[in-house]
């Protein structure tokens, strides 16, 4: 396959003095030009846009210190800086900070003789994005002589009203198509693979719905804490913050039907169709919990009302899980349990689906224990890979039934993969919206959450270094189902073996 196109650009970052611009955004623009197949691109710059008050020279500095720190060459860095990376000071987000950022823009496109196609990152704090994107519109940012793509991080909006409205907003300046909102998880190599693993492989699609699944489990588990993000992360809490998009584009293509084609229209189209089919969540089918004190990786943690810059009484929730009912011919009766939280035991992003058991249990009627169910576990984080695990016969006497997996590891196949940034930038600067979320996919899935949200459910203590708390079990045990514990790919330690007395 030939690398992709990318023609020449202005790529300007609103926000540039955030540690999102060093950290994320420019190594993985610096990757793209420099990996072993990097597409074609010889003109282009990168125009920073910040409040403070600092040169071209000083923003390329501090931008060198942060890129340095992703284990990238320091000459490399500042050779690549010095000839791409630009600054331009602006006092805010208003309309007459755009008209000089307009200016400075022209003159820059003239002077590196670039053809007027523009990016522009909105790396900012969600209160500005309004602003910024007035501004855009105002000034007649928003339409340039090339192509213009805007870029959004999230969080998209914080409830369903507050989505529409910036999604109003957009519209008015904006076509979806100009549209690029950023859910990182889409980025990652093995959230890709999803679909290949379940479109390319037509053993999988066979399996894949109410006859022969039981239960769909999704874990999303982060063994870090709140760090000193508590300002945004106390008002948004573990919902907001990881279910209503990363875990929801999981479930998205864990459950969406078989695409018309690789596009994003078509694929996009199909999962706004599964969310859309998802039935609204009952209070009783969610636990939410907040961590208290406890041991993760063998150090003693805070609880998070101790964590700087938390009230000691706040409500926040840290942990979310749910059981989803999706009202669709192929899932109809298949819960799809979700979990994430923070301070958990480990981090892994684990999918798990559980097989129905066979009809009779021809090796407990010759008095053994049961079986186990078949379980497909795909894993996106760490160690990516995945497990089939099924029975099989331990040699000899007595008889004996061991649950073991055949297992595919992408390191054990593949070179380490590019970063997601590196992915989702390659995919605006060529125009691929298809790992990008739809106005109406941020809907669908603020419809399902903002409810809960309203309703102020019960927050649960937890201790950190736990599954969460007890009713994210309850949940399952309720229905007769209970959480797999994350494997190691590869692994299966939870086997049970049926044994003839
Ligand atoms: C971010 C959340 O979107 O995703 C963070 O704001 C979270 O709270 C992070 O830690 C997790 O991303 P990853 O790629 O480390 O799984």
């Amino acid at each position: 396959m030939t690398a992709r196109q990318v023609e020449p650009h202005l790529f300007v970052i609103f926000g540039a003095t955030g540690d999102l611009t060093r950290r994320k955004l420019l190594p993985a623009l610096f990757r793209l030009t420099h990996g072993d197949d990097p597409p074609p691109l010889d003109r282009y710059a990168i125009l920073g846009v910040g409040r403070k008050d600092v040169d071209d020279r000083a923003f390329r500095d501090w931008v060198g210190d942060g890129m340095e720190e992703s284990g990238l060459s320091r000459n490399e860095i500042d050779a690549w800086c010095a000839g791409h990376v630009h600054y331009h000071q602006a006092g805010g987000q208003e309309t007459e900070d755009f008209e000089t950022l307009k200016e400075r823009i022209e003159a820059l496109e003239s002077e590196l003789k670039l053809t007027g196609n523009r990016v522009f990152y909105l790396a900012l704090p969600p209160p500005v994005f309004p602003t910024a994107i007035s501004s855009l519109g105002g000034s007649g940012l928003n339409r340039g002589p090339g192509w213009t793509r805007l870029v959004i991080e999230k969080p998209f909006g914080d409830s369903l009203e507050s989505a529409k409205r910036l999604n109003e907003l957009l519209h008015t300046h904006f076509d979806e198509s100009q549209v690029y909102r950023i859910d990182h998880y889409l980025g990652k190599e093995t959230v890709q693979n999803l679909l290949v693993f379940r479109f390319a492989n037509s053993i999988f699609e066979s399996l894949w719905n109410r006859d022969r699944v039981e239960c769909v489990q999704i874990t999303v588990a982060e063994s870090l804490g709140v760090e000193m993000r508590a300002g945004y992360y106390d008002g948004a809490g573990a919902l907001r913050d990881m279910m209503q998009n990363h875990v929801t584009q999981l479930v998205s293509l864990i459950g969406m039907e078989v695409p018309a084609a690789f596009s994003a229209d078509a694929v996009r189209y199909e999962k706004i169709k599964l969310l859309r089919g998802i039935s609204p969540i009952k209070a009783e089918d969610v636990a939410f919990g907040q961590y208290t004190r406890g041991v993760v990786d063998e150090e003693e943690v805070k609880g998070y009302s101790e964590e700087p810059g938390v009230a000691n009484n706040s409500r926040t929730e840290t942990f979310a899980a749910m059981r989803l009912q999706l009202d669709t011919w192929r899932w109809q009766g298949v819960p799809f349990y979700i979990r994430t939280g923070k301070r958990l035991p480990r981090r892994v992003t684990q999918i798990a689906i559980v097989f129905r058991r066979e009809p009779v249990s021809l090796f407990a009627a010759a008095g053994a224990r049961d079986t186990n169910p078949n379980v497909l576990l795909l894993t996106l984080q760490p160690d990516e890979g995945f497990n089939l695990c099924f029975d099989v016969k331990v040699p000899g006497e007595p008889f004996q039934l061991r649950t073991l997996p055949l297992h595919f590891l992408y390191k054990e196949a593949f070179a380490p993969s590019a970063d997601a940034y590196q992915t989702l930038l390659l995919d605006v600067l060529t125009g691929d919206q298809t790992l990008f979320v739809h106005a109406d996919e941020t809907e669908a899935s603020w419809a399902l959450y903002t409810p809960l949200l309203e309703q102020k459910l019960p927050v649960h203590h937890y201790a950190a270094g736990s599954w969460g708390p007890t009713e994210a079990d309850l949940l399952l045990e309720r229905h007769g189902h209970a959480w797999m514990e994350p494997l190691e790919t590869g692994r299966y330690h939870g086997a049970t073996h049926t044994d003839l007395p």
